[in-house]
């Protein structure tokens, strides 16, 4: 397999802690393929949705698996999501989505399925991938583990400024107590509050995570 050369640059987090921005930024200083795994959950909260499925109907979820086609691929460097022909784009952002997507995230099936294609993304080059399970499940032996944090008046104050509703408490919860990997600061991970800092400063402490735990310098040299 051609995993071996590329590396896994792993970040977890609650909703609206920073991650995202943060994980997008780092790709664009070193050139990473920014792997956003959030996106591929609501994928299957929307097709739910289109399909007329209750979220918390487990059976009826795992029996849509198979009915559908999930393909992540990359585009500019980015993660991208079809399900079958269809890119939902911004109805992944939607409060409907918002209010299934853990639901669908707790289903065991359904992270397996999507843990391969995660995994599947380090065939491709270097990664930076954001998530809640990425460190602890998708890429345990990286040595590269960030997890991101702020204030919950930060995280609200983030998500009320984008406009959208979403009850950010109460996902963070359903992620935190599901048995099915649940959000957790994966070990070895370092955790950076980002409650206080600007997203050049988060990206100066993740790449000296980088730099202090043996990223290849033709990386580092990048940035
Ligand atoms: O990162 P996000 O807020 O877009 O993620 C949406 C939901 O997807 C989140 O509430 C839980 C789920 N999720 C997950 O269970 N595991 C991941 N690696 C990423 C997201």
């Amino acid at each position: 397999m051609g995993n071996v050369q590329h590396i896994a640059v792993a970040i977890d987090g609650p909703a609206a802690s920073g991650k995202s921005s943060a994980a997008r930024a780092l790709a664009k200083r070193l050139g990473l393929i920014m792997v956003n795994t959030g996106t591929m959950y609501r994928a299957i909260a929307w097709a739910t949705i289109q399909q007329g499925i209750d979220p918390t109907d487990t059976q009826a979820v795992i029996e849509m698996l198979g009915r559908i086609e999930l393909s992540c691929g990359v585009e500019n460097g980015f993660s991208t999501v079809f399900v079958d022909e269809n890119n939902p784009g911004a109805a992944l952002r939607q409060t409907a989505v918002n209010e299934r997507v853990s639901k669908v995230a707790a289903i065991a099936e359904v992270r397996a399925l999507l843990v391969q294609k995660q995994r599947d993304y380090l065939e491709l080059g270097h990664v930076v991938m954001e998530g809640r399970d990425i460190g602890s499940v998708v890429f345990p032996n990286t040595p590269f583990k960030i997890y991101i944090d702020a204030s919950e008046e930060v995280r609200a104050a983030r998500r009320a400024a984008e406009g959208i509703e979403d009850a950010v408490g109460q996902r963070d919860a359903e992620d935190s107590k599901r048995k099915a990997s649940p959000l957790v600061v994966a070990e070895g991970a370092v955790k950076i509050d980002t409650s206080e800092m600007t997203l050049e400063e988060v990206v100066s402490a993740i790449l000296q995570v980088l730099r202090e735990r043996g990223a290849p310098e033709d990386l580092l040299n990048r940035a």
